[in-house]
């Protein structure tokens, strides 16, 4: 019998919530979490940001700083683990990397071979490895058989470098490199985060012996099936999508109500956003100059999907005031 149907964490079908670099930072993380948590469907696990190993193992602070989650048995406040992501092309390193990881509590360890990044790129990490599957494959295995059995350790990908020539290549290091499961982005890394995502591509990655998880350009339900049809894996990492309709998550796997009383709904209404957005307005961060960007860079993906967005953006496009924001949004209700 295969992996796949031994490992527990893939029993039901997995959501995750995706890493992303400036956006899925720890406050969002905890915002979007206890949103799905409070619909009813939490998130399965996230990812944090990608952390960059070039040429020592990282002090604690690092990780910490990354993910201060590992302070709280590398969960968010509603309770969703947080596995750590390495990126970085000398395998050795990673290993150290990884192991130090698991010492301060790291649940898992997913390393990135998607980053489109030109400086990432130039180091010879992220996406551009996609075009060396046998140093995919040293990172991955080094990493493997360093840290300890029970800790799992996935891979996250692109379908190629420039194109999808190395498919086959890819796939075979990830099926030697011992790796518990791998994320597959349905795009290039020429194609960057451009729609159409090439969900039915990812079907080509299913004989591996374990889990696949899709991703990619979902930004509701109708695209969540046809991904999973098309990609022939139930399993679902959600990005952009998920910051712009926190309530995503609940709205693709449709929350039975009937069974949980408490449960009106799986749709987050606007009303109900605003308190989440004070929330994040009141979280922390470097400076309030930072947290307000952080905040426009939120509300201008929200207005995609919430037609109430579009009115608060335009009253607060140019308000730098922190307080006068959250006046705004109270008075947005
Ligand atoms: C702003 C931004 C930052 C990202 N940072 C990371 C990262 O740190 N690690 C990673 O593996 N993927 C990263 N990604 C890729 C996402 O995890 C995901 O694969 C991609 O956005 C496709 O999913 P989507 O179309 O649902 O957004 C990033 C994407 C975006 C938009």
């Amino acid at each position: 019998m295969s992996n796949k149907q031994f490992n527990p964490l893939f029993s039901n079908p997995v959501r995750l919530l995706a890493p992303m670099e400036g956006l899925t930072d720890p406050l969002m993380r905890q915002i979007l979490t206890q949103i799905a948590a409070d619909l009813g469907r939490p998130y399965d696990w996230s990812v944090s940001e990608f952390i960059r190993v070039t040429q020592t193992v990282l002090p604690a602070h690092v990780f910490y700083k990354y993910v201060p989650e590992l302070h709280h048995d590398a969960k968010t406040a509603s309770g969703t683990p947080i596995h750590i992501q390495l990126l970085g092309s000398e395998a050795q390193l990673m290993a150290e990397n990884a192991v130090f990881a698991c010492e301060l509590g790291a649940p898992a360890i997913d390393i990135n071979f998607g980053c489109p990044a030109k400086t990432v790129n130039s180091h010879r990490g992220g996406s551009v490895l996609l075009d060396e599957p046998e140093v995919m494959y040293q990172i991955i295995s080094a990493v493997r058989q360093a840290v300890p059995s029970e800790i799992p350790v996935s891979a996250k990908i692109r379908l190629g470098y420039t194109d999808t020539s190395r498919m086959d290549d890819i796939r075979g290091a990830i099926d030697a490199s011992g790796a518990d499961w791998l994320t597959i982005h349905a795009r290039t890394k020429t194609q960057g985060y451009k729609p159409p995502a090439y969900w039915e591509k990812i079907q080509g990655f299913n004989s591996l012996d374990i889990p696949v998880i899709a991703n990619g350009e979902i930004w509701n339900t109708e695209q969540a099936q046809l991904c999973i049809r098309q990609s022939g894996t139930s399993h679902l990492m959600l990005g952009r999508g998920a910051v712009t309709r926190p309530d995503l998550i609940a709205q693709v796997d449709k929350i039975d109500v009937a069974k949980d009383e408490s449960l009106k709904t799986s749709t987050l209404l606007w009303s109900d956003l605003i308190t989440h957005q004070i929330r994040f307005l009141q979280g922390e961060a470097k400076n309030d100059v930072v947290l307000v960007g952080r905040y426009k860079q939120w509300l201008g993906m929200l207005t995609k999907g919430y037609m109430e967005a579009q009115s608060l953006w335009n009253e607060i496009k140019r308000q730098k005031d922190k307080a006068a924001i959250i006046a705004a949004l109270q008075a947005s209700r």
